[in-house]
């Protein structure tokens, strides 16, 4: 995953050397940092992602999200010498990735935040099925490392447009159950999800995690099948972030009481009324900015909630999503 985002006031965050940077396709370069002060990483999970936070921006640092690389010659509870990530060139790029390939250099230092995983791999012992597009490989590169650490039966398909471009495709062929699909090679024919969910054996979790069109084929082809099996991530915004406002938010431990006016956002107005609150893509993908709701009906906009967490709403984001209700209680 790679988003967006400003500075964020997180308290944990860990000083990093690059001390590596190795090609992994055309335009996709991989990054390995290790703690400034020595000693390791926290322990992460396939699908955890960390936020890098680089300098620019309109607030003198930007921060972007990346899905880890992580191994399986470590457990899952063990912390880390290093981490990886790979990113990808984005000839859009607000500034992250373009920073990352153009200007930071093996030795130069900057700060990360502990990992965040909301797009964990089921332990079980179903059969997976991953499907993954362009850079979306990154997560789903760990979760498949994992499963074939563990003996359990998996399956990737992965898209990309061009041969050159599919990173970590030849170390992926060399493993069973690697079906590449070259876009390019295709005739425009897209990976067909339908069919791959169709043919997969019964039991199976899926996985996906591509470009936006990629990710609306795989909610459709899923929709039939029970949602604890149906695992994804977006990593730019699903859906337009809340904005008519017109409610009141309520600071549950101050007792303070915000008004949220048309075209603002929740982040924008606690930031705004010098209330900390952690935060990094404001976009919905990350789950920096995840926020427990005491009373009040959120209009949840993240990519991140499942429909029965929307449901119970326990929790929201609230750099994109909004309220329903009049009032909103946050535990604050
Ligand atoms: S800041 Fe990333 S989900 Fe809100």
């Amino acid at each position: 995953m790679s988003a967006s985002a400003s500075t964020s006031p997180e308290s944990a965050l860990i000083a990093v050397r690059l001390m590596a940077i190795r090609y992994a396709a055309q335009d996709t370069h991989v990054f390995e940092f290790a703690p400034v002060a020595g000693g390791v990483l926290p322990a992460a999970a396939p699908g955890a992602h960390i936020d890098l936070h680089l300098p620019g921006g309109a607030a003198g640092s930007r921060v972007r999200s990346y899905s880890l690389l992580l191994s399986a010659d470590l457990a899952v509870d063990v912390p880390r010498p290093y981490y990886r990530v790979g990113v990808k060139r984005d000839a859009h790029s607000s500034g992250g990735s373009r920073y990352l390939h153009e200007q930071l250099r093996v030795g130069m230092t900057l700060e990360i935040s502990p990992p965040r995983n909301h797009f964990p791999l089921h332990e079980g012992d179903a059969p997976s099925v991953f499907i993954a597009g362009g850079i979306g490989i990154t997560p789903i590169w760990s979760m498949l490392q994992r499963q074939a650490a563990r003996g359990f039966a998996w399956a990737l398909h992965y898209a990309s447009r061009t041969r050159e471009e599919a990173a970590f495709a030849a170390e992926l062929q060399a493993l069973p159950a690697v079906h590449l699909h070259i876009d390019a090679e295709q005739q425009g024919r897209v990976l067909d999800i339908a069919a791959i969910v169709a043919a997969a054996p019964a039991g199976a979790h899926f996985y996906c995690c591509g470009p936006k069109p990629m990710l609306a084929a795989f909610e459709d082809a899923t929709s039939d099948v029970p949602a604890q099996r149906v695992h994804l991530e977006y990593f730019s915004a699903k859906q337009e972030a809340a904005s008519a406002g017109g409610y009141t938010v309520v600071l549950a431990r101050s007792g303070r009481e915000l008004a949220v006016p048309e075209g603002r956002s929740i982040l924008d107005v606690l930031r705004e009324a010098g209330v900390e609150v952690g935060y990094s893509c404001e976009q919905g993908v990350c789950g920096a900015c995840e926020t427990k709701v005491l009373a009040g009906t959120p209009d949840h906009r993240d990519s991140i909630l499942t429909t029965s967490e929307r449901e119970a709403s326990r929790s929201m984001m609230i750099c994109c999503s909004g309220s329903h209700s009049a009032r909103l209680e946050l535990d604050l």
